[in-house]
């Protein structure tokens, strides 16, 4: 993940030279389809397809529709994604929000899902 080093430092210029509230450092993901972001996604949807008080879900991400970034020290990032995930019981697909904190290529710290949400109901 060397070569994303400019992106972080370049973001983190700009959080510095911009301290414009908690929201202003999120820094929109310019390509939502990198294997990174989509691994990031599927990261989320399998926590949250397990992480229910009853039985699992039957979610499979389809897509990553967009999402930004925050850097919060010492390499580790959010990813605060929106997903589109389609309920394979159902076949209907459907809009989450989620956040995952994590740092990329490294083995040692562990990625979290922070928070998800569901948005909507969306037609395919
Ligand atoms: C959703 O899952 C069903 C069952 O696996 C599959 O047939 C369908 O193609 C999937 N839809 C999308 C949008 O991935």
């Amino acid at each position: 993940m060397r070569s994303l080093l400019p992106l972080l430092v370049a973001a983190l210029v700009a959080v510095t030279a911009f301290p414009d509230g908690a929201d202003a450092v999120w820094t929109p993901i310019a390509n939502p389809g990198t294997l990174l972001v989509k691994q990031v996604g599927n990261f989320a949807v399998i926590v949250y397809s397990n992480a229910g008080p009853r039985k699992h879900r039957p979610l499979q991400l389809v897509a990553v529709v967009g999402g930004d970034t925050q850097p919060v020290g010492n390499g580790v990032t959010d990813y605060r994604l929106v997903l589109a995930v389609n309920n394979t019981d159902t076949g209907s697909t459907a809009m989450y929000q989620c956040v995952v904190r994590g740092k990329p290529g490294s083995r040692a710290t562990t990625w979290v899902l922070r928070s998800s949400r569901y948005i909507r109901r969306r037609h395919s």
